[in-house]
This record gives structure tokens, C-alpha cells and sequence, in this order.
């Protein structure tokens, strides 16, 4: 089977770590392996302005910096369709169609709406686009006909949705839309990489997010400053290390090779980890060890985010290629659409045909 890929992030600011091993790096990994006839990566700016309609310029000013975020992760504009949501109206006209196949109720079931709606005190009142949001997600992913979709875990209910819309779709009009997976991180600690002061997650109102652009010397003092484990004051006392940031940031970047080059003096993760829990090995030690690490990670992405940032006209030019590339896809999608539910009048010669006979014998 063809293997498409649609996937994509809410401009509302820089990407941080948490999004790049819980996604990005992924993607350049599957673009990389040449297994994926296509693949699209989507700004989901209209899907910000589910819940920050009151605030466009925040949407705008962000369109660039996701942009220069996916280029700089190594994300390749001749192999990827990087584009911007708002700009493929066949989406919106999809979501109003699938519309009629999702009822309010199941709506207000999506465990992610449901926390999202707590967090923003939408309980009184909840806008409608935002309540809708996850048919809108249906209508992107369902658009590229894609198979996979790389994404977090606080994504599924989102992807469940997405299919039983196709399936329902399918079931009453035609075979036409294509039942995607979803495809969730490799760990537990990429799955949910938490902020830098141990809280369950990286979010820039916490202010413990590390960007993929910040600079080396803020990137070090944010790791040296890392939330570690309250109980482990002196070196010799014995460390835990579940729920300690380090570890979990160790989980989520550390391979085999990363001893040989820093720290040599153990094998494996594994023996780092018991040597802490039994007491004897600082935090300023796992903490360097974590920054050269990070930076050896972070070094090539800002290198090629400062060459991209040389040329904004060009970035703006590849998003604007990538929607007309996304565009054209999402066009023949929506004809085969419309054509399943019968509202292509004007190509469908036999309607045409039968009207004229229907009314070709009274008018003679
Ligand atoms: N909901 C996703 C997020 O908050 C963004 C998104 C919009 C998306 N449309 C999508 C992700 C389609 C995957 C597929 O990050």
C-alpha cells in the first residue's frame, strides 16, 4: 500500500524538546528513510484559532517560527509539503460535511476536548469551532489520504474520531476515504517529556521549556538548573531515579555512544542509574553529562536555523509552495467527496440526463 504521511503542529510559539522527541525528530527520521510516497507537515494555524480567535497576531507571528523550527530539524522542503492550514479552503469545506456524520455529544466525550475545555474555563462557554476542532483534524489527515500519522500520545482520541468519521463516511456514501494509524513515540520519557522543573509537561506559559533555539549558554544554565531529586542533598546519599528530570531527559536522548564520548567511565545508562540510586554520584555530574548531550543534539539545528533565518523571503516561498502542493491534493480528495454524496451536479452527466428526459415529453 502507498504510505502518506499528515501530521502537523499549532503555531502558538517556538518548538521545544518535548515536540522534538516527541514528533519532529521522528518525522525527519521517516522522511529520511524513503518509505513514504508522501509526505506533509501542516502549520494548523485555523486549528489555533479554535481557542486564540481573540488573538491572531499571536497565530501570525508564529506561522515563521514553526517554519524555521521544522526546516531547522532537518525537515526537507523537496521531500516534505510543509504548508499552512487556513490556506487550504477544501479543508474547511470538508469539516462542514463531516459535520453532519460526528453528533455534539461523542464531541463532548474526547477526553483531549475535555481537558482542554478545564483548562481554558470554556465550561460556560464553549465556542463552537472549538468543540469542533477534532472534525476539522478528521478533514486534514482524511484530505492527503494519509495512512500514518505521527503524533503524541493526547493525540488519540483525535486519530479515534478521525476514524470513525472515514468509516461512517465510507459506510454511507462510498469507499473513498482511507482509514489512517496513528504512530506514537518510541518511550515512555519521548512521550511525555516534562519541563525542566519536573512538571508533567513542557508548556511555555510554565516558562520549563527548553526551545530548539535557544542559545548554548541558556540551554546549559536550564539543564544545570534542572529539577532533580529533593532527597538526594549530599553526593553520597542514595538517588531516585524515576520522576527525576535528568533521567527522563536521559531516557528520551541518550544512546550507547554517548559514553564513550562524555563519559566514559560507565558502560550503559543502566549503570549510571544504579550508581545514583546507590548513592555516590552528584547531580552536577549527570547534569554535564545531559548538556553535552543536548548541545551536541541542539549544534546542527541552529546552525541551519541561523542559514534559514539569513533568507525569510525564501522560508515564506516554501510555505507558500507547500500549500499549492497541499492544495492540489486536497482538491481531487474533495471531488471524490462530493462526488460520493451526490453534490456534483454539474459533472454528472446522467443527472443531467434524466431531468431532460423527465421533462422532454411535456414541452412538446
Ligand atoms: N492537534 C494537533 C496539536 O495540537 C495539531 C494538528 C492539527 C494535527 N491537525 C492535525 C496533528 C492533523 C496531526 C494531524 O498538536
Amino acid at each position: 500500500m502507498r504510505k502518506i504521511i499528515l501530521t502537523g503542529d499549532r503555531p502558538t510559539g517556538r518548538l521545544h524538546l518535548g515536540h522534538y522527541v516527541g514528533s519532529l525528530r521522528r518525522r525527519v527520521a521517516l522522511q529520511n528513510s524513503g518509505e513514504y510516497e508522501k509526505i506533509l507537515i501542516m502549520i494548523a494555524d485555523a486549528q489555533a484559532l479554535t481557542d486564540n480567535f481573540d488573538n491572531p497576531e499571536k497565530v501570525r507571528q508564529n506561522i515563521i517560527e514553526v517554519a524555521l523550527d521544522y526546516l531547522s530539524v532537518g525537515l526537507d522542503p523537496s521531500i516534505s509539503i510543509l504548508f499552512v492550514q487556513s490556506q487550504i479552503s477544501e479543508l474547511t469545506e470538508l469539516t462542514y460535511y463531516y459535520l453532519n456524520l460526528v453528533s455534539v455529544a461523542r464531541l463532548y466525550r474526547n477526553p483531549t476536548v475535555k481537558a482542554e475545555i478545564q483548562m481554558r474555563n470554556f465550561e460556560a462557554s464553549i465556542p463552537t469551532g472549538f468543540l469542533c476542532y477534532p472534525v476539522s483534524q478528521a478533514a486534514d489527515i482524511t484530505a492527503f489520504k494519509a495512512t500514518t500519522v505521527p503524533v503524541g500520545e493526547d493525540q488519540l482520541p483525535m486519530l479515534e474520531q478521525t476514524r470513525e468519521i472515514v468509516r461512517k463516511f465510507n459506510s454511507i456514501y462510498q469507499e473513498t476515504l482511507v482509514e489512517p494509524d496513528v504512530l506514537l513515540p518510541e518511550n515512555s520519557a519521548c512521550m511525555r517529556l516534562p519541563g525542566t522543573d519536573g512538571k508533567a509537561k513542557m508548556s511555555k506559559s510554565l516558562g520549563n521549556c527548553i526551545f530548539l533555539a535557544d542559545d548554548p549558554e541558556e540551554v546549559r544554565q536550564k539543564i544545570m538548573n534542572m529539577y532533580t531529586d529533593p532527597l538526594h542533598l549530599k553526593v553520597s546519599d542514595p538517588g531516585h531515579v524515576e520522576g527525576n528530570t535528568v533521567f527522563t531527559y536521559l531516557d528520551a536522548f541518550c544512546q550507547p555512544r554517548h559514553f564513550g564520548e562524555y563519559l566514559p567511565e560507565y558502560a550503559s545508562l543502566d549503570e549510571l542509574k544504579e550508581h545514583y540510586q546507590r548513592g555516590g554520584l552528584g547531580d552536577v555530574k549527570i547534569k554535564k553529562f545531559l548538556n553535552s548531550i543536548i548541545q551536541e543534539e541542539l549544534a546542527p539545528i541552529r546552525e541551519r536555523r541561523k542559514e534559514y533565518e539569513k533568507d525569510i523571503g525564501a522560508v515564506y516561498d516554501i510555505l507558500k509552495a507547500g500549500c499549492n502542493a497541499a492544495r492540489a491534493i486536497a482538491q481531487q480528495t474533495l471531488n471524490e467527496v462530493k462526488a460520493a454524496m451526490k453534490i456534483n451536479y454539474f459533472d454528472d452527466e446522467a443527472l443531467i440526463q434524466t431531468h431532460k428526459e423527465k421533462y422532454a415529453n411535456g414541452t412538446i
